[in-house]
């Protein structure tokens, strides 16, 4: 067992720290004051090689290893959360499934934007009527004698909607088959019959901006199906079993800011003529806050391990998502209490941490689909 890491893996954890200390800590407060999508810093984040960090450099990424995502990725989160939801969605739930299942242009046309940070990617799976209940999409799409497909309807809750160029989009051809009657396309923002809703106001990660998209009679083309047809479904859960593991890390980074928020914090704030810090109920709280955050890392590393290796990570990605986001949500209601009444004012970061990572808790799969996937695979039962 090896508990080090390599000097890439640190290397690239040393430049998203620099960065997020240097141009995102100091701007996050601004960026969730006024929601405006942080453009200037994600281009450049892409220009460090943070937009495509598991892409081989032939495709424009850094070529590197799920455990150096995970060290970027939480450094980015503990400068801001919202911000690492941009970076989570370019790098796993855009980049990860074309390169597993795209053809040599696709990978060509579409990471090499995404990994260089020349454009901005999105994944649409959810429907205004199907989320956790991904399969009852009804999204269409027609299969045309010439080989292309015409595509309708809406898709909803789109990260990086508003913005982004290319989407992932989940679609049924063949409504009779379920699951296996899902296909994968590759989507222009620019071409006709693409549409962008309103952005959604956000409790929190309000960077990041989200919304619905709508597709009228878009024309995708044959060359535009990514993997076979009927594949869809699958992509998108192993696509979904990467991602946990970036949402993880999201967790774990915005908690480890909260936490050493407070760790400076009860050591400043005197009540009955000591630091908060030395009496009992803090320090209990404050070990486990600690216990949680190493216990997250720790199946957090695991899991992004285990995609290293290639071999199957899906309970494990799982496990670490539903531990490191119930930990966050934990850690930051904690670090609030810890504050007192500063811990609910805008005055301080803890409030904006408490926001943020509530949507750990939801987004690429509830807690509760989190534990429906875990004990389904554990008990091989359903
Ligand atoms: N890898 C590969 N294939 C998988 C798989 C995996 N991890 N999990 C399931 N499949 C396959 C199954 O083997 C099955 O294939 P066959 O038809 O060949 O047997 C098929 O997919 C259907 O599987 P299930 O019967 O298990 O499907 P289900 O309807 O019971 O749903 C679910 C399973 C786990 C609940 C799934 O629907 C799910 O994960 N829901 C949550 C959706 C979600 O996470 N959405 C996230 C949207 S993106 C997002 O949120 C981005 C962001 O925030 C930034
Ligand atoms: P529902 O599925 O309606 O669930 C409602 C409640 O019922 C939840 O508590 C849920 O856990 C529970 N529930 C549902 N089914 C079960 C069950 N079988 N057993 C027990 N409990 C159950 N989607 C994308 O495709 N792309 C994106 O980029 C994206 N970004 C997002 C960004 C934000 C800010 C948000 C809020 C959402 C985003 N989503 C995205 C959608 C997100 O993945 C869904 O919101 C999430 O999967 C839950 O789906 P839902 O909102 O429809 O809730």
């Amino acid at each position: 067992m090896e508990f080090g890491f390599s000097e890439e893996q640190l290397m690239i954890q040393d430049v998203a720290r620099r960065i997020a200390q240097e141009k995102i800590a100091p701007s996050a407060e601004g960026f969730d004051r006024s929601g405006e999508f942080p453009l200037d810093n994600i281009r450049l984040l892409g220009e460090n090689g943070l937009m495509g960090i598991e892409v081989p450099t032939e495709y424009g990424g850094a070529g590197m290893d799920p455990v150096a995502y995970v060290l970027a990725m939480i450094e980015i989160a503990a400068g801001d959360a919202a911000h690492s939801t941009i970076m989570s969605v370019n790098n796993s739930l855009f980049c990860n499934g074309i390169l597993t299942h795209g053809t040599e242009e696709q990978k060509q046309t579409y990471v090499r934007a995404i990994a260089e940070g020349a454009e901005i990617g999105a994944f649409a799976l959810t429907e205004p009527q199907s989320g956790s209940d991904a399969t009852a999409m009804r999204c269409r799409a027609v299969k045309q004698d010439d080989g292309s497909y015409v595509i309708n309807g809406k898709k909803s809750w789109i990260t990086s909607g508003p913005v982004a160029r290319y989407f992932v989009l989940f679609a049924v051809t063949d409504p009779d088959k379920g699951a296996r009657g899902i296909t994968a396309f590759l989507v222009d923002g620019d071409r006709a019959g693409f549409h962008r809703g309103k952005t959604e106001p956000k409790l929190g990660i309000r960077a990041s901006a989200t919304c619905e998209i709508e597709f009228q009679d878009y024309v995708a083309r044959a060359g535009d199906v990514l993997g076979e047809e009927g594949q869809g479904f699958k992509i998108a859960m192993s696509v979904l079993d990467a991602g946990r593991i970036g949402i993880a890390s999201q967790a774990i980074g915005l908690a480890r800011a909260a936490y050493e928020a407070t760790l400076e914090y009860v050591k400043e704030r005197k009540a009955f003529g000591q630091p908060i810090g030395a009496f009992q109920m803090t320090q209990a709280k404050i070990a486990d806050m600690k216990c949680k955050l190493d216990a997250s890392l720790l199946l957090t590393l695991r899991a992004a391990w285990l995609k290293g290796q290639g071999k199957r990570f899906t309970t494990e990605a799982s496990v670490a998502k539903l531990t490191a986001s119930e930990a966050a949500m934990w850690i930051t209601h904690q670090a609030v209490q810890i504050h007192g009444g500063m811990g609910y004012s805008k005055e301080m970061p803890v409030e904006r941490y408490f926001r943020d990572a509530k949507i750990t808790e939801i987004y690429e799969g509830t807690s509760e689909i989190q534990r429906l996937v875990i004990a389904r695979n554990e008990t091989g039962l359903r």
